[in-house]
């Protein structure tokens, strides 16, 4: 009895669950017509070759706050690749501490969005740079 009585919150728990499992498949359903499996290579960006020293020059660049005008700010401040390519912010803080309208996006896999920046204002990474 009292071990029924103990895993009466673990029954109520899963049948208030169940009815958000079937929204959840639903909505995977309806996803798997809008997305396509990430290709394992990324588009070539206007002939610009991908080479080992591109990948590792680009690296060194989004970790170097010299980028900044104060030497403060690297591209990691607003897109930590720690924090899923975030800050985890509602606005981003920007030169001088201020904080812009907009909050910062992934950059992670950003290569493949369809437009960049979160009114779609850049075709591509390279318009987006
Ligand atoms: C001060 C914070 C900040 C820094 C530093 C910063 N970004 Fe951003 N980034 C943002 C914000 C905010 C947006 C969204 C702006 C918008 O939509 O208008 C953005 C957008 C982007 C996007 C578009 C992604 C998408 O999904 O649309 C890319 C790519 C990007 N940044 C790369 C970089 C790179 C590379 C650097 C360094 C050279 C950098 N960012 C530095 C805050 C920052």
């Amino acid at each position: 009895m009292l071990r029924t009585l103990a895993s009466l919150p673990a029954i109520a728990a899963i049948a208030l669950a169940l009815p958000a499992l079937a929204d959840d498949a639903e909505l995977r359903a309806t996803a798997k017509d809008f997305f396509e499996t990430i290709p394992l290579n990324p588009p070539e960006l206007n002939g610009n070759v991908m080479t080992r020293a591109r990948v590792d020059l680009g690296a060194m660049l989004f970790f170097d706050p010299r980028l900044s005008r104060s030497n403060v700010f690297s591209c990691n401040s607003c897109h930590n690749v720690g924090m899923g390519g975030v800050d985890a912010l509602e606005t981003s803080i920007g030169h001088g501490w201020q904080k812009g309208p907009r909050n910062s996006p992934t950059v992670f896999n950003s290569v493949f969005n369809i437009a960049q920046f979160w009114d779609g204002r850049a075709a591509d990474l390279a318009e987006q740079a």
